[in-house]
């Protein structure tokens, strides 16, 4: 115990030993554009041999597809709703049959209808649950058996810290973040026994794609899971901060575990209203 958690805390501060993704097919959900579209620039720049990007607009999908393969990466797009199960399936045998076996599969397409339960549209707060949680049930059977046979895969969920930490004005979001936490949990743990086949989970704090355009947050988190960069004006997406290149694990989100666990309720409403978290969402008006 005492070696792997000090192995843990020096992890927090060394730099990560990359991984050789020179023989990795990587399918992104949602990347045609924002943390997607980062993401795929950047297994491609770290040598990624394909990369597959899923997504509902086929223009985004296309111009990402585009730039990558001007990067010297074959890349592919399908059109592929990850709330529609039957989909899922159609287009991950689409997928076997025209590139090939995809080995890291990261979970990233999301949805946000920002608002609270009483103001929120049934159908709107069932979407939610089906493209943010239950998409990742289905791309993750639809992907992992393989990966399983081939003892080589990789399993990445963009969660959120809202998983954590829940706020107002976005019941539907945090819930299905808090669900998608869960599964992978379970996942994380039940690959234990699987050579070369694992999963991390990753929690950004508020990151300014279009997601949550609007939303306002006073105080930032103690430990940022995410490093700050300026956007080029050549981006497309409107993004100014991006993922940590290991793409960092729960581990940094000890923080919001040991304040939920020590602090009584009352101080972590006080700290929701002091960070402005309390309120941040009364000026979202992202896009779902
Ligand atoms: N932005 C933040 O502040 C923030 C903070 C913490 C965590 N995150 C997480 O990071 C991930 C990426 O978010 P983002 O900021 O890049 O959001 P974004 O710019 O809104 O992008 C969301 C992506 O998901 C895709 N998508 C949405 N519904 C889909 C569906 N049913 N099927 C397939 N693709 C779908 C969208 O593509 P189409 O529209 O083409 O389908 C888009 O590419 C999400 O999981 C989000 O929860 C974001």
């Amino acid at each position: 115990m005492i070696y792997l958690v000090t192995k843990a805390a020096v992890g927090l501060v060394l730099p990560p030993k990359l991984r050789d993704l020179s023989r990795e097919s990587v399918l992104i959900t949602g990347g045609g554009r924002g943390i997607g579209r980062h993401l795929a620039r950047e297994f491609a720049e770290r040598g990624a041999r394909k990369i597959v990007l899923w997504g509902r607009t086929e223009k985004c999908l296309k111009e990402t597809t585009e730039e990558i393969r001007q990067m010297g990466t074959e890349c592919h797009y399908f059109i592929c709703d990850v709330g529609n199960r039957e989909e899922v399936y159609q287009m991950a045998k689409a997928v076997r049959e025209k590139v090939g076996d995809i080995t890291i599969l990261v979970n990233n397409a999301a949805v946000v209808h920002g608002k609270s339960l009483m103001d929120s549209d049934d159908d709107a707060l069932l979407k939610s649950q089906h493209v943010n949680t239950l998409g990742q049930f289905w791309t993750t059977k639809a992907f992992l058996p393989r990966m399983l046979e081939l003892q080589n895969g990789h399993i990445v969920c963009l969660n959120s810290v809202l998983a954590l930490s829940a706020i107002p004005g976005a019941i539907d979001y945090c819930t299905s973040k808090a669900s998608a936490f869960a599964f992978m949990e379970s996942l994380t743990l039940g690959l234990l026994d699987c050579p070369g086949v694992s999963a991390t989970t990753v929690l950004p704090f508020h990151t300014s794609t279009e997601m949550f355009q609007g939303m306002r947050v006073r105080v930032s988190q103690p430990l940022p899971a995410t490093e700050a960069r300026d956007s080029s004006p050549e981006d497309s997406g409107s993004y100014a901060t991006k993922p940590s290149p290991s793409l960092a694990p729960v581990d940094h989100e000890y923080p919001h575990y040991l304040e939920k666990s020590i602090l009584p309720q009352a101080a972590l409403e006080e700290i929701h209203r002091f960070s402005g978290t309390y309120t941040c969402m009364n000026t979202f008006k992202g896009r779902t």
